[in-house]
């Protein structure tokens, strides 16, 4: 029986977790949850964002399903999202964003996919003050090792997943040697994979893009900040970060955790929408080879959005997060 560590995490993340935890138990899955604390709750209740047992039992099972945690605005402690991807080495982030049947939004049929670098960029934590309150400095990291491998990790799934086409996203007209790296290998290996059509966009340019007319695109391979946030704008495309899952993978652990954060606006409300974790909650059973069962449960989030008035709020229903998940577990 695989064992898995559970973070619920912080805002909705214990709503949504015991949400995935309910459907899976009735979808009779046999994984074993390690549940683990990390975050604002772990911070205020054990003096850490991120508990050495925390830790060791990702370091023991490598694999986590992960519920969003909050990362204090402008001072605090840094994010301990970053913190796991770098710690584990969690290089490409799978974010998914197809449209949902049932869902009405100005596109249909938009399928698309984001490769997130996940381990440097801007995200590297090297910030610091010239001169205090004046002016702050960020410095921004891409190596050759890690943008070859996050890229061929893109054009490999492209290949085994039937895309047809990678666009490589960058900025590299005005950061030359950052950015402008990125996209000479990208280019580079472009080269292995000639079965697939190789694109490249500037990004503000794909912003406008995605949304005008995001059917051109098929895979996106990017670097950390403009993944993240073409992956929320991804999300927007197809009903909200409510409904996007993600997976951050690396060649020895995993972890799965939506798109979306912490959604303090709406925390302990029973109102947080639980498919974004169902969602990367079936990319772990695919990673685990439980394919059945995932298509399984992904036909019965679907059926449940048959009906509008079961919907959570995100998308205009009525329906709360543990009613539409009663709904799931009735169509499994
Ligand atoms: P957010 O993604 O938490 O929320 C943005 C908006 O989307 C809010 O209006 C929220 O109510 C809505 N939303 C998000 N998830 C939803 C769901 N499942 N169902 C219905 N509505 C949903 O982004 P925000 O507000 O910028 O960040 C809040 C906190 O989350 C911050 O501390 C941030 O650092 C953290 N965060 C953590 C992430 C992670 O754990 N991987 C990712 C993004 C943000
Ligand atoms: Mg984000």
């Amino acid at each position: 029986m695989p064992k898995v560590v559970l973070i619920p995490g912080d805002g909705i993340g214990p709503e949504i977790t015991k949400s995935v935890k309910r459907v899976f138990e009735a979808a009779e899955i046999d994984i074993e949850w390690i549940e683990c604390q990390a975050g604002l709750t772990a911070h205020e209740d054990l003096s850490t964002p991120l508990p050495e047992e925390t830790i060791e039992a990702i370091e023991q099972h490598r694999i986590a399903l992960k519920g969003p945690l909050t990362t204090p605005v402008g001072s605090g402690f840094r994010s301990v999202n970053v913190a796991l991807r770098q710690k584990f080495d969690l290089y490409s982030n799978i974010r998914p964003a197809r449209s949902l049947p049932h869902i009405d939004t100005p596109f249909r049929d938009v399928d698309l996919v984001i490769f997130r670098e996940n381990t440097q960029g801007l995200y590297i934590g090297e910030e610091r003050w010239v001169d205090q309150e004046e002016h702050a400095e960020s410095i921004a990291v891409v190596t050759r090792k890690a943008s070859e491998r996050i890229l061929r990790a893109a054009f490999r799934y492209a290949r085994e997943n039937n895309r047809k086409k990678v666009t490589v996203v960058h900025k590299a007209n005005i950061l030359k040697l950052t950015s402008g790296l990125f996209l000479e290998i990208g280019e580079e290996v472009s080269g292995e994979f000639p079965d697939i059509q190789f694109d490249d966009k500037i990004v503000d340019n794909m912003a406008m893009q995605m949304v005008m007319n995001p059917h051109q695109f098929d895979l996106i391979v990017t670097t950390n900040l403009f993944g993240d946030i073409l992956s929320d704008l991804a999300s927007g495309l197809v009903g909200g970060l409510g409904v996007t899952g993600a997976a951050n993978i690396g060649d020895d652990a995993a972890m799965f955790e939506a798109v979306h954060g912490s959604a303090p606006d709406i925390a302990g409300q029973n109102k947080a929408n639980p498919i974004a974790l169902l969602f990367s909650g079936l990319m772990m059973l695919e990673y685990l080879d439980y394919n059945d069962t995932a298509d399984q449960i992904r036909n019965a989030i679907y059926k449940a959005l048959e009906n509008p008035e079961n919907r959570t709020p995100d998308l205009g229903g009525a329906g709360t997060t543990d009613s539409f998940t009663d709904r799931i577990i009735r169509n499994l």
